[in-house]
């Protein structure tokens, strides 16, 4: 049977990577052969709100928490991908989960229909700070399984991507996650969100502190999960988990980690649902049961939480 999705995953690549390009000045504008006229001149305009952006002020509001933030370039780059996506398949049998829209009460559920799912700027608190990772994530779905997952990591300028069953790749080179077994000799990565409750943060630091007592070699956090994902699917570190986290942060990295022969769990070691805002990835079941069992679990609202 011809390969339905193969046409969406191309573009969702040359998007992300025209999303997240930052040119120095008097660098070539990057062209992409195939985008068609209109999301071409998108992707473009892109790359210039990126650019600006670098050059002016940032404005910065905030969302859930004094400490949640968004940025005007994190709603101009989602308006420039869904903009792109909708040319090429908004016939009205498509969905679009984005992070802005749904923080302006657009819904977040995911249902059988082929749905994109994007995070325009994965690191927003890292952008405003210029701390350097940062990552443009769209992934896709079909009833309710995720096909493909593309994440740009912008300033480093690696193209995480996988399609389910075919592999996990950055750039042209195929990447796996890591063969370490023993805790002792694992590097975690762990986040400590936006929520900033004193129950919450002291059960994320617990958490953290009995991971470190285990012990293992290091405890880090770049700041963007889909970042964190894909250093877990190219072998850098075992293993990364968040609570509190949302689906737009982690459905591509879901992919690339399983493609690349991780695991992805829930935080108590039970299936993995994309919206519950609970996730585990790991390069082996050994390593990510050994974490589970120091995890502290907290309560948080679902994604799709009417
Ligand atoms: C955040 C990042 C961060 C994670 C937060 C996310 P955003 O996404 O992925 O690593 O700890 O939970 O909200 O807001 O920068 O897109």
């Amino acid at each position: 049977m011809a390969d339905p999705w193969q046409t969406a995953y191309d573009f969702a690549v040359q998007v992300a990577r025209a999303a997240g390009a930052v040119r120095k000045k008097n660098e070539p504008r990057p062209t992409s052969p195939t985008l068609t006229p209109e999301p071409r001149a998108n992707a473009l305009l892109f790359v210039q709100v990126i650019r600006k952006a670098g050059e002016e002020e940032i404005k910065i509001q905030t969302k859930s928490s004094a400490v949640d933030l968004v940025t005007k370039t994190d709603e101009r780059v989602e308006k420039i991908i869904i903009g792109s996506l909708k040319e090429q398949f908004g016939d009205g049998t498509h969905c679009f989960i984005g992070e802005e829209s749904v923080s302006k009460g657009e819904a977040c559920i995911l249902t059988d229909k082929p749905t994109w799912i994007i995070d325009p700027v994965d690191g927003t608190t890292n952008f405003v700070h210029g701390f350097p990772f940062v990552a443009v994530s769209i992934a896709f779905a079909v009833n309710k399984q995720l096909e493909f997952g593309v994440v740009y990591s912008c300033l480093e300028d690696k193209m995480y991507k996988a399609r389910r069953g075919q592999g996990a790749f950055c750039d042209d080179e195929q990447i796996q996650v890591s063969d370490v077994k023993d805790i002792n000799k694992s590097i975690i990565i762990s986040e400590h969100g936006t929520d900033r409750s004193i129950e919450k943060v002291t059960k994320i630091f617990s958490t953290m502190q009995k991971i470190l007592r285990i012990p293992v070699h290091g405890l880090r956090g770049s700041g963007t999960a889909a970042t964190n994902m894909c250093l877990v699917a190219s072998g850098a570190v075992e293993a990364f988990f968040e609570i509190g986290i949302h689906c737009w942060d982690i459905a591509a990295g879901a992919v690339i980690v399983q493609e690349a022969g991780g695991l992805i769990l829930d935080v108590d070691g039970g299936p993995f649902d994309l919206m519950s805002r609970r996730m585990m990835s790991a390069n082996n079941d050994v390593i990510a049961r050994r974490i589970i069992k120091e995890i502290e679990l907290f309560p948080v609202v679902r994604d799709d939480a009417p």
